[in-house]
């Protein structure tokens, strides 16, 4: 009976959560055989059509559910990528910044160290000039004393002096430079014999110029000085032989590698040194900058030549890059500003000029056995010298002195008053006197400035024979008028 009702209530065919069997089950015990009276039915009709929706609407839920959660997990899924994206970025731009931070400290020291390193030769070059000055004066008297072979060995070794200074000067980008218009596959290729000389012919020397690029700016021989130095490290990183690679290319900088490297972004002509030789681990690379590293026995290196290097190349605006793994051979790349290809100016051929004069020659120089050299060269050779050991004293002499003065040779780095500033002064108020300049170096704008403007600077150490001969073309080139 309870199965018949049941029937007839279910109509359609609905049941599939079984809960008509349950009610089956309750409807057999409470009616017992004859089951629920038929009046019943559209109740449980009703009951049916109930527990009916009640499916349809857990099976929409259970579809907006999974929906809901595929939706979700999507979500998620692409936010965790995106995550990841940014993380990576993240940590990119983080180790960016470290390596821009380490570049950064790394400049900094090498310019403590060129700070240092700088004045150290700038001292060293007046001591210098006095003893080569001495010890060439000495010289230069005949004599059979026995002791000039000392004095030979004293100047050999004020010599030897002279180019470690040179050389810290180099570094602490305090020398004075030529600069010229260069082409670099030229200077390479007119440096190649010397370099097949100095490399030995164990090492298999090549040369992959590319003709296309464009010319530098720099000073010639500092710039084959930084190809000599790298040919010999590489010949020395190659005792049993190997290939050594001098190569020329072009390289654009952006804005982020031209800042990493401490350079301004553009175009960049590229000259490499590649050697097959024993190599560098990090640890060594991250030092071989620095003067005075380095890694041959005692008396085998002085550590200068990578030093010389760096200051040459960032003193011309320029940046260096060293690419090595231990064992594997190293690459050392120079990068020099391109610059348009200059249109060859002949050279006016020198003159050669007389040595010796009778002029008055105003001396400002700061340190005395340097003032005392010059005097004592000057005037054995002619000249009548005035001695100043500051800019004001020598302004007091210009004046008191008043025409007597033909020229004005002068120390650039003193104190109270710098030798440019002496010079502006001169200037005013005796144009027709020229000054000469002295010097170990100059990062001082005002002396370049000068420079530009044609002013005659000599190099210390100078021998007393540069000297003259400067002088003399200096106090040469004054209009006919203040020279007569
Ligand atoms: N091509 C290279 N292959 C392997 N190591 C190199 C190379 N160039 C330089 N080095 C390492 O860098 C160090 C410093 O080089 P740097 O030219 O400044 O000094 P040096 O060659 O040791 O001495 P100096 O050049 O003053 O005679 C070297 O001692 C060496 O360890
Ligand atoms: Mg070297």
């Amino acid at each position: 009976m309870a199965d018949e009702c049941l029937a007839d209530a279910k109509g359609a065919g609905v049941g599939t959560t079984g809960w008509h069997e349950r009610l089956l089950e309750q409807l057999a015990r409470h009616f017992g055989p004859a089951g629920p009276p038929r009046a019943l039915a559209p109740l449980l009709a009703e009951i049916d059509r109930s527990y009916r929706d009640a499916d349809e609407e857990r099976a929409r839920l259970k579809a907006a559910y999974t929906e809901a959660r595929d939706a979700l997990q999507r979500g998620v899924e692409e936010r965790t990528v995106a995550l990841e994206q940014a993380n990576e970025e993240l940590r990119r731009q983080m180790a960016d910044r470290e390596q821009v931070e380490a570049q950064l400290r790394q400049s900094q020291r090498m310019e403590a160290i060129g700070q240092l390193a700088g004045g150290v030769a700038h001292d060293f070059n007046n001591l210098l000039t006095a003893i080569v000055g001495y010890t060439e004066l000495l010289l230069a008297k005949p004599s059979d004393d026995p002791a000039r072979r000392h004095v030979t060995e004293i100047r050999r070794a004020a010599d030897r002096a002279a180019s470690l200074t040179r050389q810290l000067l180099a570094f602490s980008r305090r020398q004075l430079m030529t600069p010229e218009v260069l082409d670099v596959n030229q200077l390479a290729v007119e440096l190649s014999r010397m370099l097949r000389r100095l490399i030995g012919e164990h090492i298999v020397f090549n040369l992959q110029l590319d003709a296309t690029i464009g010319a530098v700016r720099a000073d010639r021989t500092q710039l084959e000085q930084v190809l000599m130095n790298l040919a010999v490290n590489a010949r020395d990183a190659m005792p049993t032989g190997g290939h050594l690679t001098i190569g020329t290319s072009e390289v654009d900088l952006d804005e982020f590698t031209a800042a990493r490297r401490g350079v301004a972004p553009g175009r960049y002509v590229v000259a490499t040194v590649r050697d097959t030789g024993i190599g560098m681990s990090p640890q060594t690379q991250a030092r071989i900058f620095e003067p005075f590293f380095t890694t041959k026995e005692p008396g085998q290196g002085t550590g200068l030549g990578l030093a010389t290097v760096y200051g040459i190349v960032r003193q011309s605006g320029g940046a260096i890059a060293v690419d090595s793994t231990l064992g594997h051979g190293a690459t050392f790349a120079i990068l020099l500003p391109r610059v348009a290809h200059a249109a060859a100016v002949a050279e006016p051929a020198e003159p050669r000029p007389a040595i010796g004069g009778t002029e008055t020659v105003l001396v400002v120089e700061d340190e005395p056995a340097l003032r005392d050299l010059i005097a004592r060269v000057l005037s054995e050779n002619g000249y009548t010298v005035l001695l100043a050991e500051n800019g004001l004293g020598a302004l007091h002499a210009v004046r008191a002195e008043g025409a007597k003065v033909a020229a004005v040779l002068s120390d650039v780095v003193m104190p109270l008053m710098s030798g440019p500033q002496l010079a502006e002064q001169v200037r005013e108020e005796r144009p027709d006197v020229p000054v000469l300049f002295m010097t170990g170096y100059t990062d001082d704008s005002a002396v370049v400035c000068d420079l530009e403007r044609g002013v005659r600077v000599l190099h210390k150490p100078f021998t007393p024979s540069d000297l003259l001969v400067a002088l003399r073309e200096v106090l040469d080139a004054r209009p006919q008028s203040a020279a007569a």
